[in-house]
């Protein structure tokens, strides 16, 4: 039971400490305003967590010119284009001609241990493994920030302002009341069922695949350790299936379009839930959104990181604005910024996934419809630039 409980003061008060809150406090620290941020988790299951794989141009540049990582380029693969498969053949969507931009392969664990090691090293109060979070006061002009950190002391933090960047279970996003706010969801009848396999890659770019017997995503991690999803029944229990089981739906829905597997063991399987979700605006008083917090996306074309690096990097320039004018107004203007790419986001990821999974209750019209829409995308050099330029995080738009 905690009996003390120690009192401080900081800036910005931030619940999350995974990308999106330690980037933004990398950021603000650079402004020279300083944070605290905290997590639920401790920094080693954060580390454990198997995320997308895939960086926007945008995002690596952050990384990069904000000092956080050189192991982007290092240890990261550029992809200059992906392949959609359809139809019996691989059409490929070349990012770079097409949108003068490329993505790189870099996974969202490397992300978060550069960012973490970047606090650290610059001294940054960062606080994994605490319990009890709580935020409060969120009206007034000193929200804030309670928990129990790892060795059970209680702390009670003032901020001037509060920032929920605490995933799609968000609790802060629940403390704004109902009648202030809108939130907007949609399922999936779908999931993804997500492997890690021992074994080379088998193609050099990504490979979105769509068969009749359902999507499959073929994606990298290193030379000898693959990513690879295929769309499954949201019930699913990994534990039902084998090695072989698996190998033989992804193989037999490649397969469709002319592509075999390098196979290997399978070191991690597990079902992805899928659904898009945005709150509406992305603050309440003197607290703030980030992240998968504000907006959940589905896996298809790899937003969710991307957004929620491109919400701090707004919500960084609009608190520091803030806490110069004393003011919350640039709170409004960061949800309205970080709002329209959001919703171009949802609205990419949602296209992706209707055009490239097969649903469960498709009609042969559905099924013909779709395959004309692939090769709308493919056969059109607007389609597919437009494709491109939302891939890899509509260049010119920051
Ligand atoms: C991944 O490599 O984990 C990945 C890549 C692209 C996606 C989703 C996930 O669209």
């Amino acid at each position: 039971m905690t009996t003390t409980r120690i009192e401080s003061r900081t800036q910005v008060a931030v619940v999350g400490a995974g990308p999106a809150g330690l980037m933004l406090s990398h950021l603000l620290a650079r402004a020279g305003i300083g944070s605290v941020a905290v997590d639920l988790r401790s920094r080693r299951e954060i580390e454990e967590t198997h995320r997308a794989g895939i960086l926007e141009q945008g995002s690596v540049d952050l990384l990069v010119e904000t000092g956080v990582s050189d192991r982007v380029h290092r240890d990261g693969y550029r992809h200059d284009g992906i392949e959609l498969a359809f139809g019996g053949a691989g059409h490929r969507i070349d990012f770079r001609g097409l949108a003068g931009a490329s993505t790189q392969l870099y996974p969202q664990t490397d992300v978060f241990i550069d960012l973490a090691d970047a606090r650290a090293r610059d001294g940054g109060d960062v606080r994994f493994g605490v319990t009890d979070v709580a935020v409060g006061e969120l009206r007034s002009d000193k929200p804030v920030l309670r928990f129990t950190d790892d060795g059970g002391t209680g702390h009670e933090i003032r901020a001037d302002f509060v920032v929920g960047a605490d995933g799609s279970r968000s609790l802060c996003r629940n403390e704004v009341p109902e009648t202030e706010r809108t939130q907007y969801f949609r399922e999936y009848p779908f999931a993804w069922f997500g492997i890690l396999t021992e074994a080379p890659p088998s193609a050099p770019e990504l490979i979105y695949n769509h068969s009749p017997r359902g999507f499959a995503l073929i994606s990298q991690r290193t030379e000898t350790l693959q990513r690879m999803y295929f769309q499954c029944d949201p019930a699913t229990d990994p534990a039902d299936w084998s090695d072989d089981r698996i190998w033989d739906e992804l193989q037999s829905r490649v397969g469709a379009n002319g592509y075999r597997l390098a196979e290997g063991p399978i070191v991690s399987r597990s079902v992805l839930p899928f659904r898009s979700f945005v709150q509406e605006p992305m603050h309440h008083g003197r607290l703030v959104l980030a992240g998968d917090a504000a907006h959940t996306v589905p896996p298809t074309g790899a937003k969710g990181l991307n957004l929620a690096l491109a919400d701090v990097r707004v919500l960084a320039e609009e608190l520091e604005r803030a806490i110069a004018a004393g003011d919350t107004a640039p709170l409004s203007t960061y949800s309205e910024r970080a709002l329209s790419r959001v919703w171009k986001a949802q609205h990419f990821s949602y296209w992706m996934t209707t055009m490239l999974h097969t649903l469960p209750d498709a009609t042969p019209f559905d099924v013909r419809r779709q395959e004309g829409e692939l090769a709308s995308v493919t056969g059109s050099t607007a389609g597919s630039t437009f494709l491109a330029e939302a891939y890899t995080g509509w260049p010119g738009a920051r």
